[in-house]
């Protein structure tokens, strides 16, 4: 079997399955059950993510991550370290690139939240960073993807024609276990080839 292939094939299902909820909804929303602080009440509020209004019960301590993982089921925001550190739990709000395991869910109403679920085209096409990620065989596991992608979308809608220390710069707050940071630069100067 031709490896190359093999594992583009992997990539493109790291791309993909961070683009869609995963089956494994269930699990998170039973782990975010036994993570409620008893006594905290919870209010209804409204938030904006990915376009559309999310009506959602939020307790006065919960954070975006936890919200739009466990709460809305949008899984291909990874959290990690969940202390603002390694930047997998990466979100847009209003085009800036946060930590979504370091901002409150309360201190984001009225801002238009972004997860990678949100960045294929309305005709199911995918964000050029996705597309340029698969092409230069970005990821190696894939766990922090997600966050390298929303990073690199915010700096390129920054900068569409970054220089690569800008884009190592632009993406300096995304850890990497495997190590494939020259892999994921690569992949923004093809994105942004790609956008231009
Ligand atoms: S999980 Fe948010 S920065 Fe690591
Ligand atoms: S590709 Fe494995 S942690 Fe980045």
């Amino acid at each position: 079997m031709n490896s190359r292939l093999t594992r583009r094939h992997f990539i493109k299902g790291v791309i993909y399955s961070s683009a869609a909820a995963t089956s494994g909804a269930g699990f998170y929303l039973a782990n975010a059950a036994s993570n409620r602080q008893p006594g905290a009440v919870e209010r209804l509020i409204s938030i904006n993510v990915n376009g559309r209004t999310r009506r959602v019960d939020v307790q006065p301590q919960e954070t975006l991550a936890h919200t739009i993982r466990y709460r809305l089921n949008l899984t291909g925001t990874k959290v990690s370290c969940n202390r603002g550190e390694c930047g997998s739990c990466t979100v847009l709000i209003d085009d800036t690139a946060i930590y979504s395991c370091s901002i409150l869910t309360h201190q984001v109403k009225g801002k238009e939240i972004t997860t990678v679920e949100g960045l294929r085209a309305a005709d199911g096409s995918l964000h050029p960073v996705q597309q340029a990620f698969i092409e230069e065989l970005s990821p190696q596991c894939g766990f922090c993807t997600p966050g390298q992608v929303m990073s690199a979308v915010a700096l390129l809608r920054a900068n569409p024609n970054p220089t690569r220390e800008q884009a190592r710069l632009g993406l300096s707050g995304n850890l990497c276990r495997c190590g494939a940071y020259d892999h994921y630069l690569n992949g923004v100067m093809r994105a942004a080839e790609l956008i231009s």
